[in-house]
């Protein structure tokens, strides 16, 4: 450690119960871009840093935005300590699709943002969340109703990062008392940024299609169920989770939690049900193929339910018509073509 990251350290002397003073590193993605306006919408605005290695005008505009790089441990620990941090959420990732082109870059990248991370807050003290995800799971898993506890041997790149993330961020609060907390994200819909290079951003693709075009074709094959989730539900985990009380928490990282489970033909009728003269076709990527059949049908999210009270609010139906009526608003106002 230097002689200035000594001195960071000497000088921060906040340690919060609850988040005060939030930094979302990663928070130009598809996540990171809401959980920032949500977070901003409950904590404050002058209390939730974005930090991205990228600028983005959205979560730049309302509330302190940092260029960050988050592979430079000593600027992360500066960002810290000039901002009292008290939480970290870490949303550095590439995922599973655009992983397995370059499998070393995201190792690099997967486990040097969060190495970073776990360092920086047990230096400071701070909370962190970093998100896993159903790509934890490997061909090996129980499918159907996938528990908490279970066997966990993915076959890509970004599931080994998720399970070591995982693995590492229980050790960093067994072995140094780091408030480490995590969710296993099923596949993320939303409107606002798109998906980043995933094996469930079909399910986002296929409404800005059914606008723009009115068709869509699918990579991934018709009668492969996957968790889904809308992005509400996932921003309202990420807060019930990191302000739930310590001592009702058996597990730390990651929470199992579901919404939703369905096919990309069950979700192609559903919006043929509200667009009647939407049509699907299937070119199907044989990684994403891959990915998908290794991954859980639907996971039992019980112990979630339990340890921190998780409840979601949005269904395949609700979500179906939000989505649809929010891209078409955006087409229409000539935000999106
Ligand atoms: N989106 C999903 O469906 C989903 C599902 C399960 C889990 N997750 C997890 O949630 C987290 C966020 O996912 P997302 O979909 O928002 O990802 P994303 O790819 O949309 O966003 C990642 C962000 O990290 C930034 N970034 C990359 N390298 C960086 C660096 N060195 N320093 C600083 N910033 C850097 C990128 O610019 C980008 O804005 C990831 O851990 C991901 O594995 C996402």
């Amino acid at each position: 450690m230097d002689n200035q990251l000594k001195f960071c350290l000497h000088l921060h002397k906040i340690k919060s119960e609850t988040m005060k003073n939030i930094l979302i590193v990663g928070a130009g993605g598809q996540i990171g871009s809401e959980l920032t306006a949500h977070l901003r919408s409950i904590y404050g605005n002058q209390n939730v840093i974005a930090a991205d290695i990228r600028k983005t005008d959205n979560i730049s505009d309302d509330g302190p935005f940092e260029q960050l790089d988050v592979m430079e441990c000593a600027a992360l620990a500066s960002l810290v300590h000039k901002y009292k941090v008290d939480t970290i959420f870490n949303l550095v990732a590439l995922l599973s699709a655009t992983g397995e082109k370059n499998p070393t870059l995201a190792w690099r990248i997967n486990m040097g943002a969060l190495t970073n991370c776990l360092e920086v807050a047990r230096w400071f003290g701070c909370a962190i969340f970093t998100p896993s995800s159903i790509g934890a799971f490997g061909e090996n898993t129980p499918h159907d109703d996938t528990p908490q506890d279970t066997i966990m041997r993915p076959n890509t790149i970004y599931g080994v990062c998720k399970v070591s993330g995982e693995l590492l961020s229980d050790y960093y609060h067994s072995r140094f008392g780091v408030d480490s907390r995590s969710v296993r994200f099923p596949g993320i819909i939303s409107n606002v940024t798109l998906p980043g290079g995933g094996t469930t951003d079909y399910a986002v693709e296929i409404f800005y299609e059914a606008i723009r075009k009115g068709s869509f074709v699918c990579p991934v094959p018709e009668n492969v169920y996957m968790d889904m989730m809308y992005m509400p539900d996932a921003l309202n985990a990420c807060v019930k989770l990191m302000e739930a009380d310590p001592s009702r928490l058996v597990h730390r990282n990651s929470f199992n939690i579901a919404s939703m489970s369905f096919t990309p033909e069950i979700l192609y009728a559903a919006i043929k049900k509200r667009m009647p003269e939407f049509t699907m076709t299937y070119e199907v990527d044989p990684v994403k193929k891959a990915i998908a059949e290794s991954w859980p049908n639907k996971m039992d999210d019980s112990c979630a339910r339990k340890e921190w009270d998780w409840a979601p609010e949005w269904n395949l139906d609700l979500m179906v018509d939000d989505m649809l009526k929010v891209i078409k608003e955006k087409f229409d106002k000539g935000l999106i073509r």
